[in-house]
């Protein structure tokens, strides 16, 4: 007799903790962080963490310390101490696509060693990483050259998703640190104008293009590549040109190929990386090209801090966790829908962009690990800007809306610009006021009595009036450096895996992508076909296509 099917997971929803945690809500969603902080004078001391040179502050969130045992029992219900371990060790946690999850092997020392079907991967990781920095210094010392004998000058990185978005967050993120004199552009967006306006200023003679892009067949990138391609030998009147102004990142050694580069040129990675936890293998190559290896590997030492602060401290007093947990209190147990992530550092500008592939491709999933339909929410949509330009957008909405918002606040001791102003206070002073000052009116808000003490008018009070009672984590470090980048971008991904392990879903697959790359494919040769084509897609699609046919 063949064994029965494996038998699904009882819901999440009905696990001992779920369930008290569910209790607990009804309880104390009412209180106010007011009530929360007047008797505990210790509050925002207490509860804070460290670890990787990251200070959390999570005081300011709708939690009792009951709250936050409860919290850490669903955390221990559910495993997430086990399946960390198991990603660790490079099971196949990835079931959908039978893969093992193992960025945390792309940071790891050189005498670690990370088993996938008994063989060590580690080495042929600093393999990699050795071919990238001999090449990455050869280009910055002028050493390799373009076609015409010029150096290189300008790198664009063609690639998308998680083939741009890591790159281009920890350029800019890490400027500071960049060779000024090279120019790094990012093109991903298949409108030929990303790519049009990316090239127009540059001469193809000191210009290379690195095509990024793990699969190399994604729509987009080939496109690009290819256009990127005709521009260069327009513009060198030379097809032998492309050896030496194209480079390739990817894990399809016989397509970069078929695209004309040599695979000496071709910098590997393997299927265990996911496409939005690639940052730290060969697809930072243009941030190395940037800051340097040495700052690049000092921004893979600041993921290991991380990866060894996850793996290892208490979940008490483990930063991923702490944030992965605060996240599914407000999502399934306040109905939270978003969360927002609000960096005060100027050069942090596409973090909240990078964070939201990290998190929405990865936990935006209606479907457990066994495929049965989940009876609560998974991941919220996540958004933010840089402060203080979001505090003059949409932070009215945070403090007086009607919707629950839990922010986190990202800021540091120091600037990477130290600018004083005339009137005393630095810029950077200005800066960080405005964090403290707006984490405290979130929570504390301004009663009427305030209000009305202060000398509003009666009937203007309910519009001064703030709430409060808005949660918010604050994370601080002394200064924005490459290791702390790293050690911040592995907090968020072990974050999300946390409230993967809890929502039980796979978030290392992406299915949700795939049926409109189909539906594109079919329609391209609708839009473009010489003779009026027949039309099978609903009334819309088909009104829509038609539109464009007469007009394009
Ligand atoms: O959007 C889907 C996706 O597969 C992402 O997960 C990935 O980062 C992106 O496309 C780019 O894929 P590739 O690196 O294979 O071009």
């Amino acid at each position: 007799m063949s064994d029965p099917a494996p038998r699904p997971a009882p819901s999440r929803t009905q696990l001992p903790a779920w369930q008290a945690l569910a209790a607990h809500h009804a309880e104390v969603a009412g209180l106010h962080l007011r009530d929360l902080f007047a008797p505990d004078p210790q509050r925002g001391e207490r509860l804070t963490a460290q670890g990787a040179g990251l200070r959390l502050d999570y005081s300011k969130n709708r939690v009792t310390d009951e709250t936050l045992d409860l919290l850490l029992d669903l955390a221990r219900e559910v495993g997430v101490e086990q399946r960390r371990d198991a990603m660790f060790a490079g099971e196949r946690i990835n079931v959908t696509e039978g893969r093992a999850v193992l960025h945390t092997a792309l940071r790891a020392p050189q005498d670690a060693v990370v088993l996938v079907d008994g063989e060590n991967v580690v080495p042929g990781v600093h393999e990699v990483l050795d071919r990238m920095a001999t090449f990455a210094e050869a280009v910055r010392s002028g050493e390799w050259r373009g076609a015409t004998g010029q150096p290189i000058r300008n790198v664009v990185n063609i690639g998308i998703g998680g083939s741009d978005l890591g790159p281009v967050m920890a350029y800019e993120a890490l400027k500071h640190y960049a060779d000024r004199d090279l120019t790094l552009r990012f093109v991903s967006n298949v409108d030929g104008t990303d790519l049009v306006e990316k090239t127009r200023d540059l001469d193809p003679a000191e210009t290379l293009f690195i095509v990024s892009s793990k699969t190399f067949t994604t729509q987009e990138t080939m496109a690009n590549a290819a256009s990127a391609r005709a521009w260069l030998i327009e513009g060198l009147g030379d097809e032998g040109a492309v050896a030496r102004h194209f480079v390739a990142v990817s894990t399809n050694a016989d397509a970069v190929q078929g695209f004309g580069i040599d695979p000496a040129n071709m910098f590997g990675f393997w299927d265990w990386v996911g496409g939005r936890y690639s940052l730290d293998s060969a697809i930072g190559l243009s941030l190395m090209i940037a800051v340097g290896p040495g700052q690049f590997r000092e921004l893979l030492a600041g993921f290991h801090d991380m990866d060894e602060h996850f793996r290892t401290a208490p979940l008490e007093d483990n930063l991923p966790v702490l944030l992965g947990l605060l996240g599914v209190w407000y999502r399934n147990f306040f109905g939270a829908q978003t969360h927002a992530v609000l960096p005060y550092d100027q050069y942090l500008a596409y973090f909240p962009a990078y964070l939201q592939q990290l998190d929405m491709e990865s936990n935006g999933k209606h479907v457990t690990l066994s495929g049965q339909d989940v009876d609560y929410d998974t991941g919220p949509v996540v958004w933010g800007q840089p402060g203080t330009n979001g505090q003059h957008a949409f932070y009215q909405l945070i403090h007086q809306g009607t919707t629950l918002i839990p922010c986190d606040f990202l800021a540091f001791a120091q600037s990477l610009n130290p600018l004083p102003t005339a009137q005393g206070p630095s810029h950077h002073d200005l800066l960080t006021a405005n964090v403290f000052a707006q984490t405290e009116a979130l929570a504390f808000g301004k009663t009427r009595e305030e209000v009305l003490a202060g000398g509003v008018p009666e009937e203007l009070a309910p519009h001064r009036v703030f709430e409060g009672n808005r949660p918010t984590n604050t994370l601080l470090a002394e200064r924005l450096t490459p290791r702390l980048l790293g050690a911040l971008i592995a907090l968020y991904e072990h974050k999300v895996f946390v409230q993967g392990v809890v929502w039980n879903v796979n978030s290392f697959d992406q299915w949700g992508v795939e049926l409109g790359k189909v539906l594109a494919g079919q329609i391209v040769p609708e839009l473009t076909a010489d003779s009026e084509p027949e039309l099978r897609h609903d009334s819309s699609t088909n009104a829509l296509i038609r539109w464009y046919r007469e007009r394009r």
